[in-house]
């Protein structure tokens, strides 16, 4: 989540310049994408919509629903911003990859979300190292949409801001609860699914098909229920699939969860050891411990 943001004085397209503005902001330059960029996007947007029917819970299908994302043509931030400050006040702004850690928080802080303008290209179909405007727009853009994630998500910009003041280890617990929700969280639903109805919300699931798979149907990683230290105290993989994970009852339970001062949370945390990405504790809720089966023996992140 914190690589280097690119130098946006980097960003000439075939239109000339794409005016960038503070803090990395960037005009979705929509001339300029290509019948390839288009492709790109219809393509990964079909072979998502129907595989995600059953996998990804309900409120994400609806609200991706409500939003009218086009399937055919990359979607227009400026469309798609008229749609979502109805709903829940929220904004899309283009960005040209991974911003400063403060910016993002901030950003989300105010309700504005940063969206990567440009796509994979077509030999990247299947993976792509950093997010891209797929994985930002169909994955994180429709629980926006949301008003119980949407306000999860501003309050996690708040609290970014705040640990972001406190120090680096504050961040990392953050970090790993973004990781383990926002990105890669399971959400138990009552009328079925795969997995004994477990169904996905995390982002970086449901922008990959074969991590929406593997996330509900896989022997191999561990499923265990939500619990924000052991979450926060928890490594993760950024180059494979996760060898573990976590489970919310609902989206009030993240908001619930999540509600507390986290200062004398980081205070305790700091005291403790970290937990390796496919460790799993006795006082775990279990849903399924993972066979292990293909895990890196490298350590994780
Ligand atoms: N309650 C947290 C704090 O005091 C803020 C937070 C809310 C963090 C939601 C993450 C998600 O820092
Ligand atoms: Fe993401």
């Amino acid at each position: 989540m914190s690589t280097q943001p690119r130098r946006v004085e980097n960003l000439h397209t075939d239109k000339g310049k794409v005016p960038v503005y503070a803090t990395g902001i960037v005009e979705q330059p929509w001339d300029d994408y290509s019948d390839d960029d288009h492709a790109t996007w219809s393509t990964l947007y079909a072979r998502q919509r129907e595989i995600l029917p059953g996998r990804a819970c309900d409120e994400f299908l609806a609200a991706q629903d409500a939003m009218g994302m086009s399937a055919d043509r990359i979607p227009k931030f400026s469309e798609l911003n008229r749609v979502l400050a109805a709903a829940t006040g929220w904004t899309l702004m283009g960005v040209e990859g991974l911003l400063p850690e403060l910016d993002f928080f901030d950003h989300l802080a105010n309700r504005r979300f940063p969206v990567t303008w440009w796509i994979r290209k077509p030999e990247q179909i299947d993976y792509i190292e950093e997010p891209d405007l797929f994985h930002d727009l169909f994955g994180h853009v429709p629980l926006l949409m949301n008003p119980v994630f949407a306000d999860y998500m501003e309050a996690y910009g708040k609290g970014g801001v705040k640990a972001h003041g406190i120090g680096a280890d504050a961040l990392q617990n953050l970090t790993r609860l973004y990781w383990y929700t926002v990105e890669f969280g399971l959400i138990k639903q009552s009328g079925g699914g795969q997995a004994g109805g477990l169904r996905i919300y995390g982002s970086g699931i449901v922008s990959s098909k074969a991590e929406s798979v593997h996330s509900l149907e896989s022997a191999a990683p561990n499923r265990i229920g939500f619990d924000l230290e052991r979450i926060m105290r928890t490594r993760y993989r950024i180059d494979s699939y996760q060898k573990t994970y976590f489970v919310i009852d609902s989206f009030e339970q993240l908001i619930q969860a999540t509600q507390p001062d986290f200062t004398p949370i980081y205070a305790r945390l700091s005291r403790q050891a970290s937990l390796p990405a496919g460790e799993v504790l006795d006082t775990d809720t279990v849903y399924q411990r993972g066979t292990g089966e293909g895990w890196p023996t490298d350590a994780d992140v």
